[in-house]
């Protein structure tokens, strides 16, 4: 299944199709890639050529000599980002009817892909690739070739028939010099200029060409030619459409309009929770993990969790440790990757070994799996990216659904990473018979609502720009917080540190007394998370220590506790949800508050000094 954050770009025009195609795909980069392909047409010639390869642009790129060894005037380029299935040549886009009468690309999810397959093979169709693209295109030909109707026509049957979203580009054989396209819930954009007419995405795949732009709107088409664009609805009747010319420059266009990629997938938070969460929710409303790979008897043998991970994903580990102890009543102990893979661990033989990761490639949490797997314990990825190292290792995988993440400090990573672990902890609560059913519905309806918070709290931004702008030349800044809340202080404060470099420590509020209350000094930030209401007095009395030391107090917290500003100086609420899912919302002010503090101080916000994303070596 083909996801949103495809990327396809299309021209018809004067000037030689694939190369243009190759460097609009080039700028839609950010939208992720594991495979890349082009469809190009000669006006003179029956064939279209079709070009695919799996990795990386600069490969098909290589494969096609820039794009100048494919010749023609039309095309379709394809770059994919697999949420299922792995990325292959194979799997990759354009896909091509048999006889090479139509050929398309598609950004989108076809939900019943599986009764539209049944339907075209009873017709005779067969299939080569594990995508709905496939059977998207074929099923276009099919309503093409029954009914003898013309492009607009097939198209609109077919998105009569289709259960989804889409953004769909079409060349039919008969149509030379033509692309046909379609629309639903996915982005896409036509540009035009005297040399010819475009279709991408995204605006910055055209930008260099055009500034000139159409939005086509929800289930209309168009009909690409050289000379322009036409726009029909489903009935097949032509709609007028105003030329809108883009203002922004290419760089600002690639993120969406935000000032950086940070930024951009902190407000992607809601979608990504969102489609994390739907991908395990079955149509009664229940969590379904087959397509995770484990069955209600595995989940039943579980004797121990281990949980490793690096960095934010390790903080995920942390958190959903008190989760899945409480809701499951399954031990869990979580680890660093680096410290597990030299510990000698003793692992018992009906234990889960769980590696957290967003890129899947993480050198010391991928050594951690392989450990694990050598000991003969059986292993559960919980990882972003499709095919790689850790999802393909690991003996079953639960994809986040975060699209791609270019920043490196990880927000949207992270914020699927966290749903995920609550989903293994509900399900594994239930089918052990740890959780009563009514509660098990009751959090199944709570997990739905945090996307809806998640924007409520972003929406609310000002507040933290306002406190960050203040606090943007703190020296130190401490975070306390007991249980969850303490595992939303590690998070917090590595967010501020890695993009502000501001020294930022997390403790324990119950430790603070140990040791650290000695480097409390007049004006000293201290942020206090209470989002635990059996927890909130006893961290309430830490602040109130540091407060007397010389403390400058933020207390976070959930609203109804109005109280926390008799004792702090700044106070941050979020709504309230079941407790267990507290992190999900709290981190959210904590990530922004480390995005400010970088931007007030004039940071390279997306790329941190020193730091990498994917940490590929030890
Ligand atoms: C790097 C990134 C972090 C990430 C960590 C683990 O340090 O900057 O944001 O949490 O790696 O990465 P992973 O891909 O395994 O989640």
């Amino acid at each position: 299944m083909e996801r949103i954050m495809c990327g396809i770009v299309g021209f018809t025009g004067e000037g030689q199709a694939a190369p243009i195609l190759l460097d609009g795909l080039s700028k839609l980069e950010y939208r992720g890639y594991d495979s890349a392909g082009i469809a190009v047409k000669r006006d003179d010639s029956d064939r279209v050529e079709v070009v695919k390869v799996k990795g990386r642009l600069e490969e098909l790129s290589k494969k096609t000599n820039g794009g100048h060894a494919v010749k023609g005037n039309c095309g379709i380029g394809h770059t994919r980002w697999a949420t299922h299935g792995e990325p292959s040549e194979l799997n990759a886009h354009p896909h091509v009817t048999e006889d090479g009468a139509v050929v398309g690309v598609h950004n989108g999810i076809i939900e019943n892909y599986v009764e539209l397959r049944e339907k075209l093979q009873k017709n005779g169709y067969s299939f080569y690739s594990q995508t709905d693209t496939e059977i998207l295109i074929k099923l276009v030909d099919y309503y093409y070739k029954k009914y003898k109707v013309g492009p607009i026509d097939a198209l609109a049957k077919t998105m009569v028939r289709v259960r989804g979203s889409y953004a769909l580009a079409v060349m039919f054989r008969d149509y030379p010099g033509e692309i046909y396209v379609a629309r639903k819930d996915s982005p896409m954009i036509i540009g035009t200029n005297p040399e010819g007419t475009y279709v991408a995405s995204d605006v910055p795949a055209i930008l260099r060409y055009t500034r000139n732009v159409y939005y086509i709107g929800n289930l209309e088409m168009a009909r690409l030619t050289r000379e322009g664009a036409t726009f029909y609805d489903l009935n097949g009747d032509e709609v007028t459409k105003k030329l809108v010319e883009i203002k922004w420059d290419a760089e600002a266009a690639e993120k969406g309009g935000y000032e950086h990629f940070m930024m951009k997938e902190i407000h992607e938070q809601p979608k990504a929770v969102r489609d994390t969460i739907g991908s395990v929710l079955n149509a009664e409303g229940n969590v379904d993990l087959t397509a995770v790979g484990l069955s209600d008897e595995d989940i039943r043998d579980i004797s121990q969790i281990y949980i490793v991970a690096c960095g934010s994903a390790y903080h995920v580990g942390i958190a959903a440790q008190y989760v899945i102890e409480d809701l499951a009543r399954i031990p869990v102990r979580v680890e660093l990757g680096s410290e597990f893979r030299y510990r000698k661990p003793l692992l018992d033989p009906k234990g889960l070994v769980v590696v957290i990761s967003q890129s899947g490639e993480t050198a010391d949490s991928l050594a951690a799996l392989r450990e694990a797997k050598e000991k003969g314990v059986k292993t559960l990825a919980i990882v972003n990216v499709v095919g790689s190292s850790i999802a393909r290792e690991a003996d079953s995988v639960f994809y986040t659904l975060a699209g791609p993440e270019i920043a490196v400090a990880t927000t949207k990573g992270y914020s699927t990473q966290l749903v995920a672990c609550y989903l293994l902890a509900m399900q594994f609560g239930l089918v052990r018979g740890a959780l009563e059913e009514s509660y098990y519905h009751e959090l199944v309806a709570e997990i739905q609502t945090l996307p809806e918070k998640i924007d409520r709290i972003i929406e609310d931004k000002e507040r933290i720009q306002w406190f960050a702008s203040k606090y943007a030349h703190a020296r130190d800044v401490f975070f306390v917080g007991r249980g969850i809340d303490y595992a939303i202080c590690l998070e917090g404060s590595l967010k501020v540190k890695e993009v502000s470099y501001v020294h930022s420590e997390a403790y324990a509020a119950g430790e603070l007394k140990h040791g650290t209350i000695s480097l409390i000094e007049d004006g000293t930030l201290v942020i206090g998370v209470l989002t635990q209401s059996d927890l909130y007095e006893k961290t309430v009395s830490n602040l109130v220590e540091v407060k007397s030391r010389g403390a400058y107090l933020m207390g976070l917290t959930t609203y109804g506790h109005y109280e926390i500003e008799d004792t702090v100086d700044f106070n941050v609420y979020v709504p309230r949800t079941d407790e267990h899912f507290a992190s999900s919302l709290a981190v959210i002010p904590l990530q922004l508050l480390g995005y400010y503090i970088a931007v007030a101080r004039g940071l390279d916000v997306d790329k941190p000094r020193n730091l990498a994303k994917s940490v590929t070596v030890e």
